[in-house]
């Protein structure tokens, strides 16, 4: 599209938000989901889910080591022994050399991943930690046969944080992609619940790490006489060599036909033609963290391999596991996934509306009408004031909401576009009552960047709220799918925003001489107060358990596990009124599909 050569830079972000809920359809309360999905005791979980959950340890394993010691300068044999279950120390890791931002953001990332080794070993019975090696001259082999070159000196993730925040590129991208691939195979709630939650978070700290990098692309590394951006791109390319799995992973630039909705070279974040995540199988995984291209053949990060049965299954040779990963059919979608996939267009067409306004100043009347489907066009939307750089990141997630829809549309009918009410005084009337008081003048979402990012915070979250929501109660393998790819690229999107606001958090915004800080908690608790169900949402400030007192770049439970949300408490938020048969705020004459309808007669 036209956006690549507008500004500066072009960004694609490809994280999108939609929500998608789950709905037991029978006409109770039953789409909440706080009164189901009790955590399952292992024995109600299936043994191939069970499976798929273990091996995902491996995973967190090595991103907590990984990321404490880089951070901190010690493991989990620090923090929490019982977690590592007298499993051997990791080779070779220590502490990286970093500046204070990126040393806050890793640790906060290494306490995530800590939090979600309690939560998968609350789930199932696990493993001990397996040997790791995360010696500096294991990342320089990496590099070098990414290269396919010798580097001297060789790579040290450890050295400074642009190498360290590279090495980072390296790990938790192939985690996210295994959960998007894992949840379309779950069978039990808890199992689908769990992943989509730790999705949530690990595709947010993918994104932020991208981000940091983004913004450092053009940079060179160390006497390299290459670019971060090169550095990142040929990370890429080698996973995707390695995995064996055709393209499912990108670097922070690409050719435009490749970004969102093929108009974007930027990619800070990566997807596929409709900015949906990538899946990946554990056998692609293996192959990658190995770094042998085999999932037979142990090495790399993992010198004793990966644990667990399906890894095992590969280099024990005892008697291999069936577990093929078979492409579902599409077509046979129930009516209860159809109903929880049609109601997040409703967010999607919000998002899409308001991202390509603010940042380019029309909507899908103009990028593709047939998306609006004759549906009313938005009332009071506008083009913002923005920077050059925050321009470009919001038109990206624009480009992505409307390959959100598409995706969507493709597999469900699906309604017009709504009414939305975009006007400046909507926004105003949200935050005023966010703070409990009139703000003078009346807040504009349109009137700068850091407002329409305020605006921003507002929106996203909460439609992935409703995804993490929906995916245990999807039913077939196609929605289990589309789901997790519109939650990864979501999250995505939400922690880039948090990111940004989150380097601002201290700053002032004017003229009221509130900090940003300050503004992103009061929504957020403002959220919660409207949601009624508890503690969803998290503003920037907010210290929970986890962080340690420390900011909250990304939000999640206790166990940094993202939170759900049910389509009832999202609609009692955009109505604004606390009430899902009570219309109004951003749907005035409320949301669309089945879900939503049902409500308001
Ligand atoms: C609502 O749920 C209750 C208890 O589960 C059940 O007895 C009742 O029949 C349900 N009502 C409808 C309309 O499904
Ligand atoms: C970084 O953190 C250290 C220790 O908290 C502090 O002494 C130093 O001033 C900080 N540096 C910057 C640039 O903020
Ligand atoms: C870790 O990797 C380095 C570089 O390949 C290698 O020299 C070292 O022996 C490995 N350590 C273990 C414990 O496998
Ligand atoms: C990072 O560390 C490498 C190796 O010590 C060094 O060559 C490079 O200049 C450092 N880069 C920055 C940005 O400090
Ligand atoms: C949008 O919201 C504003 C502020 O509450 C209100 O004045 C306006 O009438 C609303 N527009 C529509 C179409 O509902």
């Amino acid at each position: 599209m036209a956006f690549p050569i507008t500004s500066s830079f072009t960004i694609t972000f490809i994280s999108t938000l939609l929500l998608l809920f789950k709905a037991s359809i029978s006409l109770n309360n039953t789409w909440d989901v706080d009164e189901h999905w009790t955590m399952s005791k292992e024995g109600s979980i299936p043994t191939s889910d069970a499976d798929l959950l273990e091996f995902a340890l491996n995973l967190e394993y090595l991103e907590a080591e990984f990321f404490l010691w880089g951070s901190v300068g010690h493991g989990l044999d620090q923090i929490d022994p019982t977690l590592a279950e007298g499993g051997p120390q990791p080779y070779g890791a220590q502490k990286a050399s970093l500046d204070n931002v990126t040393q806050d953001v890793i640790y906060q990332f290494a306490l995530q991943e800590v939090g979600h080794l309690r939560a998968i070993k609350k789930t199932v019975k696990g493993f001990p930690r397996p040997l790791l090696n995360l010696s500096a001259s294991n990342f320089a082999s990496v590099i070098d046969s990414a290269f396919e070159t010798h580097l001297r000196p060789p790579f040290n993730p450890y050295a400074n944080s642009t190498n360290f925040l590279i090495a980072s590129y390296l790990i938790p991208y192939v985690g996210l992609t295994g959960y998007v691939g894992a949840i379309p195979k779950l069978q039990s709630p808890a199992a689908k619940k769990l992943v989509a939650g730790l999705l949530a978070v690990e595709a947010g700290q993918d994104a932020v790490i991208r981000t940091l990098l983004y913004e450092r692309r053009a940079q060179s590394v160390g006497l390299y006489q290459r670019k971060v951006e090169w550095f990142a791109n040929t990370i890429s390319k080698l996973r995707n060599k390695l995995g064996k799995g055709g393209l499912k992973d990108e670097g922070l630039l690409v050719p435009p036909k490749v970004g969102a909705e093929g108009k974007v070279g930027g990619n800070i974040l990566a997807g596929d033609k409709y900015s949906l995540g990538y899946p990946r199988t554990p056998e692609e995984i293996l192959r990658i963290v190995y770094g042998s291209g085999d999932e037979k053949k142990v090495g790399g990060f993992f010198p004793k391999g990966a644990k667990g049965k399906i890894a095992k299954s590969h280099y024990d040779n005892v008697n291999s596991l069936n577990h093929k990963h078979k492409r579902s059919k599409k077509g046979s979608i129930p009516s209860l996934d159809v109903d929880l996939l049609e109601f997040p267009l409703n967010l999607e067409y919000l998002e899409a509306e308001f991202f390509l306004w603010g940042s380019v100043g029309y909507g899908l009347d103009k990028v593709d009408p047939k998306l609006a489907n004759g549906g009313d066009a938005p009332f009071g939307a506008q083009k913002a004031f923005l920077d050059p750089v925050t321009r470009d990141v919001i038109y990206q997630f624009g480009l992505q909401e409307v390959g959100h829809l598409r995706a969507i549309k493709k597999t469900v009918k699906g309604f017009p576009r709504p009414l939305l009410n975009m006007s400046a005084s909507h926004f105003a009337n949200v935050i005023d009552e966010a703070f409990g008081y009139a703000l003078k003048p009346p807040f504009n979402p349109y009137a700068n960047s850091i407002n329409f990012l305020l605006a921003s915070y507002l929106i996203p979250y909460v439609g992935l709220t409703g995804y993490v929501g929906a995916a245990d109660k999807l039913q077939s393998p196609p929605a289990k799918k589309l789901v997790a790819g519109l939650l990864a690229v979501e999250s995505g999107q939400d922690a880039i925003i948090r990111g940004l606001l989150y380097d601002r958090r201290l700053q002032k915004v004017a003229p009221y001489g509130i900090t940003v800080q300050e503004f992103t908690d009061k929504i957020s608790k403002l959220r919660n107060k409207l949601g009624k169900a508890g503690t969803k949402d998290v503003g920037l400030g907010s210290a929970h358990d986890m962080s340690k007192g420390k900011g909250g770049i990304l939000a999640g439970d206790e166990h940094a596990v993202g939170y759900p949300r049910s389509p009832e408490q999202i609609l009692r938020i955009v109505y604004g009124s606390g009430d899902e048969k009570t219309t109004g705020g951003f749907y005035p004459e409320g949301a669309y599909g089945k879900i939503a309808q049902h409500y308001h007669k």
